[in-house]
């Protein structure tokens, strides 16, 4: 979604803005603009589509020089992706500039407002509103800290508002409610950003705000106030990784490197979550044990990704603790009027922390008198800030808009979870869950295996690249790898791909078999006969239909090797922690494939990296 930067300093204000906005480009945008204050003017430039080519504007037609900037890479809600739509949008008299991330829900009335008072809008978009709001008030003598203040309690929706008033050089205001702004602390320059890759490169002091507040940044000082004008409590924090991590380190993709990145990602996630006796510690979870011993029924919500590493969540979850437990979307979750309440644990998964549908869903679930536990990667974001407890998956960033350690990592934060509450509860005893905690340390070099043995899966992929459509099939903890499968190829590689249960294939899907589709099958561990063996009988009673049967299952399977044209072979795993191998070959398989039909792998069209409206 849109990304946001602001900057006073010594430094040239529009190479900065740009360079954040660069940073900020993996969150997906259609167009991009800069506005700087200058000689007591604005000056301003934005074009439709990428950043490239709001360079091109800016080097045929140079803006002046300036330490005050803001700037913006726009993903369109209200109105097309066109130059007249891109941010900054400018007041009435042009005194104002103004850039906003979010849903401005009231705009209708308030824009009927503005043009009975003679003011024409040049665009579509919800924004300009705004913009023509603060130009009134700052044309009526407001300073434009006071005159933002005044213009958000007008404000119905979800915005980042970012702005600089001509006649005020050296000073950029900001306001936050429901949409993430974060301020980066320089020695002498101060700045601001959608996120911390806004401005890694010049410093890792950060500052998260909270919901409802503004902040006023100068080259010297940050100014952080509620809504009304009252001084605001805010946390300075270190931003935990560099530049580099940031970078993709020779890897053609964001996503390629992110891949390659699991086993390290896991096991930094695995890190201290022992204590000297040998149990499992959660230190972040800030609730107390009395209160998870009485957790009745646990929800667990999410979206896209993140709601699927939520469904292997629940075979787990549900196995080491009794404890019932459900999954659910979190866009659809307060719409349905949930049963929820204090003895419910609502578990929310989100990569970014800052997850509209999320958001939104878990502040429900806490007026209905939930605890609520965030299994997120973003530090300081509003989903982990807002919950009771969190348990911070440490992935580093994750660039690539397809989400893959951020998967990896949410699954094992989620096991986790249930172990410690099986501790908790005393539904396993500590040497059962001592030996999953043993098994769990060796999955980052099983990873790295089947990373290592990637190329079958590179191969598959160029063979498969003109194939319209792709079935993905699993059963019990494989079904959500299989869901996960699919998506990652729709994602990328914009052709038809649908993951199913595998055992609800002759109750429809079956329908769709025939020689040119392709079937990937994920095959549980053989340990656990049943499952095992009836997904053998899926896998004949697909090659019966003449598809082509691509099977992930344990290298040395000899029951179901017979039906498989190919075998992508599996490292020996438990049933329950087998997605933590089963989704890298999907993975690898889907990057590779939209390489080779040419797609933008890391900015995949029409998505945005972390989706902050609703
Ligand atoms: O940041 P979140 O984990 O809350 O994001 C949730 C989904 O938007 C995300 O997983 C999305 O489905 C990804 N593009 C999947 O690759």
């Amino acid at each position: 979604m849109c990304g946001i930067v602001g900057y006073v300093g010594p430094q040239s204000a529009q190479n900065v803005v740009v360079d954040g906005l660069r940073r900020l480009e993996y969150r997906g945008y259609d167009s991009a603009g800069v506005a700087l204050v200058a000689d007591g003017k604005i000056a301003s430039a934005k074009k439709e589509g990428k950043l490239a080519n709001l360079e091109a504007v800016l080097a045929a037609d140079p803006l002046p020089t300036s330490g005050t900037g803001i700037g913006h890479t726009r993903w369109a809600t209200h109105g097309a992706p066109n130059d007249v739509n891109a941010h900054p949008h400018l007041s009435d008299s042009g005194r104002v500039a103004l850039v906003h991330n979010g849903i401005i829900e009231n705009f209708a009335s308030l824009r009927s407002e503005l043009e009975v008072d003679g003011i024409t809008m040049t665009s579509e978009t919800d924004t300009e509103v705004v913009a023509h709001l603060l130009g009134r008030e700052v044309d009526n003598g407001a300073d434009i800290a006071d005159a933002l203040r005044t213009v958000c309690g007008r404000l119905e929706g979800a915005f980042t508002l970012v702005a600089v008033d001509a006649q005020a050089p050296g000073r950029v205001v900001a306001a936050r409610r429901n949409s993430p702004l974060v301020v980066g602390l320089g020695d002498g320059e101060n700045f601001l950003g959608s996120d911390v890759a806004a401005f890694i490169e010049h410093t890792r002091q950060a500052v998260e705000l909270g919901q409802d507040q503004m902040v006023e940044i100068t080259a010297d000082s940050w100014t952080v106030t509620d809504f009304a004008g009252q001084p605001a409590e805010a946390t300075v924090y270190h931003v935990d990784w560099d530049l580099s991590a940031a970078q993709k380190d020779g890897f053609d993709w964001f996503m390629r490197k992110e891949i390659h990145e699991q086993p390290r990602a896991l096991a930094d996630t695995l890190l201290g979550r022992h204590a000297e006796d040998g149990s499992l510690t959660l230190d972040e979870i800030r609730i107390p044990a009395s209160e998870l011993r009485s957790i009745q029924r646990i929800v667990i919500i999410g979206c896209g990704t993140a709601h699927y590493a939520g469904m292997v969540a629940k075979y787990a979850i549900e196995h080491w603790t009794r404890i019932p437990c459900e999954v659910e979307l979190a866009s659809e979750f307060r719409y349905r009027d949930p049963i929820v309440g204090p003895q419910t644990l609502v578990v929310a998964i989100s990569q970014s922390g800052e997850t509209a549908d999320t958001l939104m869903a878990i502040r429900y679930a806490q007026e209905q008198g939930s605890k609520v536990l965030a299994i997120c990667n973003t530090n300081g974001s509003t989903i982990p800030r807002e919950a009771d407890a969190v348990i911070y998956t440490h992935a580093g960033p994750e660039i690539g808009v397809a989400s893959t350690k951020g998967f990896l990592t949410q699954v094992l934060a989620c096991y986790l979870l249930g172990l410690y509450l099986a501790q908790v509860k005393n539904t396993k005893f500590g040497d059962e869950i001592a030996a999953v905690m043993a098994e769990l340390q060796t999955m980052p070099d099983k990873v790295q295996e089947v990373l290592d043995a990637q190329q079958q899966v590179l191969d598959l992929a160029a063979e498969f690249a003109d194939n319209p459509s792709v079935l993905f099939l699993g059963r019990h903890a494989g079904y959500p790898v299989a869901l996960e499968g699919a998506l990652k190829l729709k994602e990328l590689a914009y052709i038809h791909a649908e993951g199913f249960a595998a055992g609800e294939l002759k109750h429809g899907p079956i329908a769709v078999i025939d020689q040119d589709l392709p079937v990937f099958v994920v095959v549980p561990p053989q340990g656990r006969d049943m499952l095992h063996d009836k997904t053998v009988s899926n896998i004949q009673e697909i090659r019966a239909r003449g598809a082509k049967t691509i099977v992930l299952a344990e290298a040395d399977d000899d029951k179901v090797a017979p039906y498989a044209d190919v075998m992508i072979g599996l490292p020996k795993v438990s049933t329950l922690l087998q997605p933590l191998v089963a989704t890298v070959p999907l993975q690898i398989f889907a990057c590779e494939l939209a390489t080779v039909k040419g797609h933008d792998v890391d900015q995949p069209r029409n998505l945005a990296k972390s989706v902050t409206v609703e």
